[in-house]
C-alpha cells in the first residue's frame, strides 16, 4: 500500500525516521528531529539559490516549466493576452476571479483616482543627475512613497493594504514616465485620467508641446498585451525579494522598492536591455554563428534572453510577444535587429549546447525589439517590466502577509569561517 511518507535512515546513528510528504514536499523543519545526539542542532537542507525549495503556498500563478504553461488564477496566459486588458488581469490577480462589468469599472476608477503623485516627488526626481538610470530613480521614488503614506505601515488592515496596492499600481506608470522625462531633459507630463492605463502612460512618456497627442491604438494594444504577459510570474527573484522584505512587516512601498532593485539586475528584468545591447554588438546576421561560438566557448558570454530557471521549454510569453512584433512593426516599420534575433533563435534551437541544456527564448528575447521600435531607449526597458509586475508584487505581498504559516524570512547558513579568535591590538598585527 503506497504511503505519502518518506523513510529515512540516518547512517550516522542507525535511527530510522518517517517524514510526511504533502504536495510533493517534505517539511524542512521535519528534518530537525534527525540528530546525532542531544547537542546536535539537527539536520538542515542546504539549497543555495532555492533551486529545490518551496518558500510558500500560493494560489496566484501556475507555471509548468516542462510543458511551457503559464496561468494566472487558472486562466491561460494566451487567452488573457488575446482577450483581456492589463487592469482586468490586475483585478483577477488581486481578487482571484474575473470582474463583472461593474466591478471592473469600479476598479479602473479606483486606479485612475490614484495616478497623481505628490508634487514633492518632482523635486525629489530633480535631485538625480541628468544621466541617472531610470530604474534607480524608480526604485528610490517608490521607496520614498513610504514617507508620503505613513498609514501604509498598518499592513494587517485589509482596507489599508488595498489602498496602497491600488496606489502602487496607479502611480508606477507616472513615476516611470517622470524618470524617463528627467533623463531626456523634458518637462513632466501629468496623468490624463480620461485615458486608459496604458494610453495614459504612453502619453506621459511621449507627448511634447500639445495636450492632444495620442499614441497609435495598435501600439497601445501591443503594450497592454506586454503588460499582461509581465503581470506575475510566481516566485521569481524580484517577487521573492518583495516577499522576504515584506515579511518584516515593513510597508508595501519599501517591500516593492526591493522588488524593483532585484528586477534591475541583468539576469532578471534587466535582460531585455542586455538583449538589445547584445543584438547591436552582433550587428549583422552574418556575425551570429561567430557569436554563438563565443557563447559555447564558455568565456562568460551569454545568449541574453535565453534560458530560464523554470521553463525548460519555449517560454509561452515569448511566443505571444513574437506574434505581437508583427502588429507593432506594421505601424513602426520593422526593427532591423529582428533579423539577427530570428537568426540567433534559429541557430540556437538546433545547436546541441542549447538543446541539451533546454535553453529557449524567454520573455525578454523579443520584448526589447518592440520597445525599441516604439521609441524607448534601452535603459528604459526594465521599467516597462516593472510597471506591470507591480500588481504581481503587491498581490504576492498580500498573500504572504495573510498567510498564517509565514513569519519573518530568515534562512540558516553553513558557517565556514573561523571562531573563538582573540582580538589583536592594531600595532601588533
Ligand atoms: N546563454 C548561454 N548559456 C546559458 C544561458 C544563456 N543564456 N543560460 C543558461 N546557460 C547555461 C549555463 O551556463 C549552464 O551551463 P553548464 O551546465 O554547462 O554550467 C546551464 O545552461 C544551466 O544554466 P544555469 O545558469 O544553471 O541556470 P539558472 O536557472 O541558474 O539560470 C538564467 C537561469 C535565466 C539566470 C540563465 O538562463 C541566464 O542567465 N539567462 C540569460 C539572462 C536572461 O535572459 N534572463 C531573463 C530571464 S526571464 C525574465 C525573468 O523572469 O527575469
Amino acid at each position: 500500500m503506497p504511503q505519502d511518507t518518506l523513510s529515512i535512515t540516518d547512517n550516522r546513528t542507525g535511527k530510522a525516521y518517517e517524514l510526511k510528504i504533502e504536495n510533493g514536499c517534505i517539511r524542512a523543519m521535519d528534518l530537525r528531529q534527525i540528530k546525532t545526539g542531544p547537542e546536535d542542532f539537527g539536520l538542515m537542507a542546504y539549497d543555495p539559490a532555492f533551486l529545490n525549495t518551496a518558500n510558500c503556498r500560493s494560489a496566484i500563478t501556475y507555471i509548468d516549466g516542462d510543458k511551457g504553461i503559464l496561468e494566472y488564477r487558472g486562466y491561460p496566459i494566451e487567452q488573457l493576452a488575446e482577450q483581456s486588458s492589463h487592469l482586468e488581469v490586475s483585478y483577477l490577480l488581486m481578487n482571484g476571479e474575473l470582474p463583472t462589468k461593474t466591478q471592473l469599472d469600479d476598479f479602473v476608477n479606483k486606479i485612475t483616482l490614484h495616478t497623481y503623485v505628490h508634487e514633492n516627488i518632482k523635486g525629489f526626481m530633480d535631485g538625480f543627475r541628468y544621466d541617472a538610470h531610470p530604474m534607480s530613480m524608480l526604485a528610490s521614488t517608490v521607496a520614498a512613497l513610504s514617507s508620503f503614506y505613513p498609514e501604509a505601515k498598518n499592513v494587517k488592515s485589509k482596507d489599508v493594504r488595498r489602498v496602497q496596492m491600488n496606489r502602487l499600481i496607479a502611480k508606477m506608470p507616472t513615476l516611470a514616465a517622470f524618470s524617463h522625462r528627467h533623463s531626456q531633459g523634458l518637462p513632466y507630463v501629468y496623468p490624463n485620467n480620461e485615458l486608459s492605463y496604458t494610453e495614459n502612460f504612453l502619453t506621459m512618456v511621449k507627448s511634447i508641446g500639445t495636450t492632444n497627442w495620442r499614441p497609435h491604438k495598435a501600439l497601445v494594444k501591443a503594450l497592454d498585451i506586454l503588460f499582461i504577459l509581465h503581470a506575475d510570474h510566481e516566485q521569481n527573484c524580484s517577487t521573492t525579494a518583495t516577499r522576504v522584505v515584506g515579511s518584516s512587516e515593513v510597508d508595501p512601498y519599501s517591500a516593492v522598492a526591493a522588488g524593483i532593485t532585484a528586477l534591475y539586475g541583468p539576469l532578471h528584468g534587466g535582460a531585455n536591455e542586455a538583449v538589445l545591447r547584445m543584438l547591436r554588438e552582433i550587428g549583422d546576421k552574418k556575425n551570429v554563428a561567430e557569436f554563438i561560438k563565443r557563447v559555447k566557448a564558455g568565456d562568460g558570454t551569454k545568449l541574453m534572453g535565453f534560458g530560464h530557471r523554470v521553463y525548460k521549454n519555449y517560454d509561452p510569453r515569448a511566443k505571444v510577444i513574437k506574434k505581437a512584433c508583427d502588429e507593432v512593426f506594421a505601424v513602426t516599420g520593422k526593427n532591423p535587429l529582428l533579423d539577427i534575433a530570428v537568426e540567433l533563435e534559429r541557430i540556437a534551437l538546433q545547436d546541441d549546447y542549447f538543446v541539451q541544456r533546454k535553453l529557449y527564448p524567454n520573455v525578454d528575447f523579443y520584448s526589447g525589439l518592440i520597445y525599441e521600435a516604439m521609441g524607448f531607449p534601452a535603459e528604459f526597458f526594465t521599467l516597462l517590466f516593472a510597471i506591470p509586475r507591480t500588481v504581481g508584487w503587491v498581490t504576492q505581498w498580500e498573500e504572504m502577509i495573510t498567510d498564517n504559516e509565514q513569519k519573518i524570512s530568515r534562512p540558516r547558513q553553513i558557517f565556514t569561517g573561523q571562531r573563538g579568535r582573540n582580538y589583536v591590538a592594531i600595532d601588533k598585527r
